[in-house]
């Protein structure tokens, strides 16, 4: 990437801009994801900004992963002794501080300078995984240093077979346990805000994104200073990873091949068919991952939410299942877990949260959403992250079943 001239000449008359974003992550005002993403979108230049938030073609898809939890609605439950409550979940054999990690993303090191280490920090002080990205902007030997075994890679299908097992037997010699592949991109879609902005990596500073970055001085200064962030991880032996590169080829006898080679915990991401989770399922990898890639693949892609309750009944109650897409708070947590989520990734506010004030931001909201979700489990009555199942969901003709099957008759009131 190509500089402007006069960010040197800024860099030594502004020594104090570094020094402040560490001063403004120590107070961040984060209660809401919102609040994050409205910091972000002030200090973010709008190409990156724009980056993280953008999806595919008009973005409705993005819009109706968030709105349909807004549509599901939680059963208050009075005395019921809830007043020791645990968060602790066990995943895949491993227990962990949270129901909740940290999604796969490409990047990350755009949010903030070090934004993958800061992640890797929040991760172990909650105990919580967090998944490296084959686009990530740290590499996976870094990644796995900083956070130990609460580090899974995820995996992209390269240009070849060929590559990707390369790709995995590498996270392998780093010490990887948890690999996750993603099939949801056989091609990148078109993300209509990168190519209003001319996104690009690595970028092309052409006017517009000059007098964007211009305009974002301390972002522009910081992630100078830092360098200039890059995919670290490549997918192939000879070229630099392709972000855009078709995935296309990516068929079930590679899947077969992976699960035979890696003989680690092997999650399979991007699943919104029940049919296709029920073939992944039986080709004995240890988790399918339900996402819609939070809209940023198909525009018209079903509501992820909607999804969960379909392929859990598809697999059956106890095949372990991930969420993501539209996770913006504990109460949706909660609802993922109610709907047959065994355990629930965090998407876009990650970045929001650590655009907007560093790692204090990220630890800011990591502590929103561990409230969030004890005060629910207060309020619906239940103690463990065990007990959250669709019982405490609220649904007007399920409760007035149950009610009639537990008391046969409605008593009469003794209203007057
Ligand atoms: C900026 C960005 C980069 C992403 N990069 C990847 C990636 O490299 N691999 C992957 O499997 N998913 C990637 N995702 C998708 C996330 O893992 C996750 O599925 C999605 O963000 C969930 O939607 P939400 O953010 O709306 O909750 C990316 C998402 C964003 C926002």
């Amino acid at each position: 990437m190509v500089w402007p001239l006069w960010l040197p000449i800024l860099l030594r008359s502004s020594r104090t801009s570094a020094t402040d974003w560490t001063r403004v992550t120590q107070r961040p005002r984060i209660f809401l994801t919102e609040d994050a993403k409205r910091l972000a979108k002030k200090r973010l230049p709008r190409m990156i900004f724009d980056f993280f938030e953008g999806a595919a073609g008009r973005e409705v898809g993005a819009g109706r992963n968030e709105a349909r939890f807004d549509d599901i609605t939680l059963q208050p439950r009075a005395m019921a002794d809830v007043g020791k409550r645990s968060l602790a979940t066990r995943f895949l054999g491993v227990e962990y501080g949270l129901p909740l990690g940290i999604a796969p993303m490409g990047m990350c090191n755009l949010a903030c300078p070090r934004g993958d280490a800061l992640i890797a920090r929040t991760a172990t002080d909650r105990n919580v995984p967090v998944c490296l990205s084959s686009a990530g902007s740290s590499s996976l030997e870094d990644m796995r240093r900083w956070s130990g075994d609460l580090t899974w890679f995820q995996l992209y299908f390269g240009h070849t077979a060929r590559a990707s097992f390369g790709a995995a037997e590498r996270a392998r010699d780093a010490g990887y346990d948890t690999l996750i592949l993603t099939i949801d991109v056989p091609e990148v879609s078109r993300r209509t805000r990168d190519q209003q902005n001319g996104f690009s990596l690595p970028f092309r500073l052409t006017p517009r994104a000059f007098l964007d970055f211009a305009l974002h001085p301390r972002w522009s200064i910081s992630t100078l200073v830092h360098g200039v962030p890059e995919p670290r991880n490549f997918a192939t032996e000879s070229k630099g990873f392709d972000r855009k590169a078709s995935r296309a080829g990516a068929d079930w006898a590679f899947l077969q091949e992976l699960r035979e080679r890696w003989s680690g915990k092997l999650i399979v991401k991007g699943i919104t068919s029940p049919v296709d989770a029920v073939r992944v399922q039986g080709l004995g990898v240890d988790a399918v991952y339900v996402s819609n890639h939070g809209g940023r693949q198909l525009d018209s892609a079903p509501p992820a939410i909607d999804l969960l309750p379909i392929i859990r009944s598809a697999v059956g109650p106890d095949y372990p299942l991930l969420f993501d897409s539209g996770i913006r708070n504990g109460e949706d947590v909660v609802k993922a877990l109610a709907l047959g989520a065994d355990f629930v990734m965090l998407g876009r506010p990650t970045l929001y949260a650590l655009a907007a004030a560093g790692g204090a931001g990220l630890q800011s909201l990591m502590q929103c959403f561990a409230e969030d979700i004890d005060l629910v489990m207060a309020q619906i009555g239940v103690s463990r992250i065990e007990d959250i199942t669709d019982q405490v969901l609220f649904t007007p003709c399920a409760q007035a079943a149950h009610h009639a099957a537990t008391h046969q008759a409605i008593p009469a009131s003794t209203d007057t």
